[in-house]
């Protein structure tokens, strides 16, 4: 299966564990809310999930745990958990620990096999559930292949549940669970948030954290002992092992207790606040290189090094900055629904609220604004390849074709290459012709839709290179593309298509900009564009900024029955698409019209009942808009004009409009559907339409 490198992975996926300190549970009662947690954390976006739990009745009571994973949604792991033959779900636990995740492919695609937890053997011996990426997990593979081991997976997780069960064999089982760990995590690079459990360490579990986050929540009916948490400080050994405890406690382990000996207790631990607030609001946020450890219902902090001079830099007197040594214990106030979604009303508003940071994500490793340069990682084998090809195809449905529109006239200069850009099921219906020296790209947030999975099947039997442009690591279009680029906008929950739209245009143009770095003649613009780029995020927040007085447009709009969107050249994208937002999301009717085609039949539709919204930017085709607004105006039209900040004249002709600032002709679209975005949002919300699950709608169309 081939992997596109990845520059940059958002880190989204979803830690959950449980663990019980003699408060009774019953094996349904703790899975449920090991669901439920994984649950609670759906909205990051996921593609697969599993649980790991605690099986010593089934076992004559040897120490056992139980997987199960299950590609795709959490109902699906939750109907695999309930049939799961031999298992008593009346059985009481005093003291239990289960761990549960939800997987965000980032190596390996998503299925059983690569879902977590992650075992070490085949009994299971220690688990793991984990975010982030191990950048050194191929080097650990090789280390303990030649140990013997044997992989499973094609995830870089599975190095961290064998390399735990190697320390712990190494060491003749004489370390602690919460020793073995930090052995481990010493031997790892990268960003991670991990849980583990062990059949050796029953009722016991370890967390650790670095680059990714991880919170512990602790619920008892005992009041806590402290409102903080005593570091306990660990001294790594020459071996690069741990030669045991560091001398300087404030309390011995065995003293410090959380709630008090033998008291019950439970702790939750999570990726985010959100899967835990439910049942508690005592937390504990673990900072880099923290390692927890809950033993015999204690929890214990470590880290394996105090802060020297290098590692926590100086404060502002110029002394070592030494992390405190001691973790806060903290009452968290949100509710839960606003920390899935922030302080946004949806999910759709917040990620068209995120598009100052998902445009940052998409660039970031990519382009280099000091240098000019552009490097897309997934593409760079197949460059030379793309560069001397017939004809560049864009095949895709949607928002997501409506991106290709958006870049054609700036690919077709930069490329100086023929650019087909093809609605996916119009493209199948007419059998276009394809040949072996085409390029075809396929873009697909999802990258399962049908249509546009078919259209690549169909190319990719003709002989064409496949580029694969995506959202989803993992997916159907990434697996079987030749080469690709992931777009690494996040997880889009909304139906309607927003951050993903914006991060697919940039995409494709860096992919326009990679292929003419050695181009002479065109050094200029392609500086002129990438400081465009460097100033977007900037730029889209001021769009955002005018937020209310779009509301207000929405307004005295959403009572009308349809909406004709104008504009032409690279806003011409921008009607398209901010006529489906509007259909999608209002089910008001809106049709995106070429401003050049108005006197062919679409002008025959204005009068002063009409709503008209015009897009009218300074570019080249600014003039040719302006004698189309005035054809409106002459028909009574009464239009509502998106056009840049201080574009005084244009503003003149407007009965109502919006400004957004100015940027380079071919990246004008990016800041011009904004408005559309939230005008759609806005209407919609008036109208008490659903606005992340619009009617007749799904996110990822996988039936044609
Ligand atoms: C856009 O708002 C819609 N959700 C829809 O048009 C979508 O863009 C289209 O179905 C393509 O989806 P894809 O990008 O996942 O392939």
């Amino acid at each position: 299966m081939k992997e596109f490198p990845l520059d940059f992975c958002p880190n989204t996926e979803g830690i959950f564990a449980y663990l019980n300190y003699l408060v009774p549970a019953t094996r349904k009662q703790i899975l449920d809310i090991l669901i439920e947690g994984l649950k609670r954390m759906e909205y990051r976006g996921y593609d697969s999930a599993g649980v790991a739990f605690d099986i010593s009745e089934e076992t004559n009571n040897k120490s056992a745990i139980k997987l199960v994973k299950k590609r795709g949604k959490v109902k699906e792991l939750e109907a695999a958990l309930e049939n799961q033959n031999g298992l008593s779900y009346t059985k009481e636990y005093d003291i239990h620990c289960g761990i549960a995740h939800t997987r965000w492919a980032t190596h390996g695609e998503p299925n059983e096999v690569n879902s977590h937890p992650q075992r070490s053997d085949e009994n299971n011996e220690f688990v793991v559930v984990h975010n982030g990426i191990i950048t050194n997990y191929k080097d650990i593979k090789a280390f303990l292949e030649k140990k013997g081991f044997v992989f499973e997976s094609e995830t870089d997780t599975e190095v961290i549940a064998k390399l735990a069960k190697h320390v712990f064999d190494s060491d003749n089982h004489e370390g602690s669970f919460r020793e073995i760990i930090e052995i481990v995590v010493q031997q790892l690079e990268g960003a991670f948030a991990l849980v583990i459990m062990s059949t050796h360490f029953p009722g016991e579990c370890v967390a650790t954290r670095r680059g990714s986050p991880l919170v512990i929540g602790m619920k008892s009916k005992a009041k806590l002992c402290t409102d903080h948490i005593p570091v306990f400080y660990s001294k790594a050994d020459n071996r690069g092992y741990m030669a045991g405890l560091a001398p300087n406690r404030m309390f011995s382990e065995s003293e410090y207790h959380t709630v008090g000996p033998e008291k019950e207790v439970e702790y939750f631990f999570a990726s985010d606040a959100s899967a835990i607030i439910g049942h508690t609001n005592q937390v504990i946020y673990l900072e880099d290189d923290d390692v927890a450890a809950v033993t015999k219902g204690c929890l214990t902090l470590h880290r394996i090094k105090r802060a020297t001079l290098g590692e926590g830099g100086l404060n502002n007197d110029r002394k070592p900055n030494l992390q405190p040594s001691i973790r806060k214990v903290q009452t968290i106030q949100l509710e839960l629904q606003q920390i899935m979604k922030g302080n946004y009303s949806t999910f759709m508003q917040k990620e068209i609220f995120e598009q100052p940071e998902s445009v940052v994500n998409t660039m970031r490793g990519r382009v280099n604004f000091q240098e000019n340069k552009v490097t897309l990682g997934g593409l760079k084998d197949y460059i030379a390849e793309i560069k001397r090809c017939r004809r560049l195809l864009f095949i895709a449905c949607g928002t997501s074709f409506h991106s290709a529109v958006a870049t054609r006239q700036l690919l077709e200069e930069l490329t100086e290459l023929p650019v087909m850009v093809e609605l996916a099921s119009d493209f199948l219906d007419r059998n276009t012709p394809v040949f072996r020296d085409d390029v075809c790209f396929f873009i697909s947030q999802s990258g399962e839709t049908a249509d546009t999975l078919m259209a690549l099947n169909y190319c990719k039997k003709r002989g064409a290179l496949i580029v694969g442009i995506t959202n989803t690591v993992g997916s159907t279009i990434c697996r079987e593309s030749h080469c690709g680029v992931h777009i690494n906008a996040g997880p889009e929950i909304g139906v309607a298509s927003t951050k993903a739209y914006t991060s697919q245009f940039i995409s494709l143009v860096m992919f326009g900009l990679m292929m003419c770095d050695d181009r002479i003649s065109m050094q200029e613009r392609r500086k002129e564009i990438i400081q465009g780029l460097k100033k977007l995020p900037e730029q889209i927040k001021e769009v955002l900024a005018i937020d209310d007085e779009v509301k207000k447009l929405a307004e005295e709009m959403y009572k009308e029955k349809s909406l004709l969107v104008m504009g032409r050249g690279y806003n011409y994208a921008t009607c398209l698409e901010g006529a489906l937002k509007i259909k999608e999301l209002t089910y008001m009717h809106s049709e995106g019209i070429l401003a050049g085609e108005l006197k062919h039949g679409p002008l025959a539709l204005v009068d002063k009942a009409m709503p008209v919204l015009f897009i009218v930017t300074r570019d080249g085709v600014y003039s040719k808009c302006m004698n189309a607004l005035q054809q409106v105006k002459a028909r009574h039209g009464e239009p509502v004009i998106i056009c840049n900040v201080d574009d005084t004249d244009t503003i003149a002709h407007a009965n109502r409009h919006v400004t957004v600032p100015h940027t380079i002709d071919c990246l004008q679209g990016i800041l011009t559907v904004i408005p559309m975005q939230l005008l759609s949002l806005h209407i919609a919300t008036l109208k008490k339409c659903d606005v992340d699950c619009p009617r007749n709608l799904a996110k990822s169309v996988t039936v044609a």
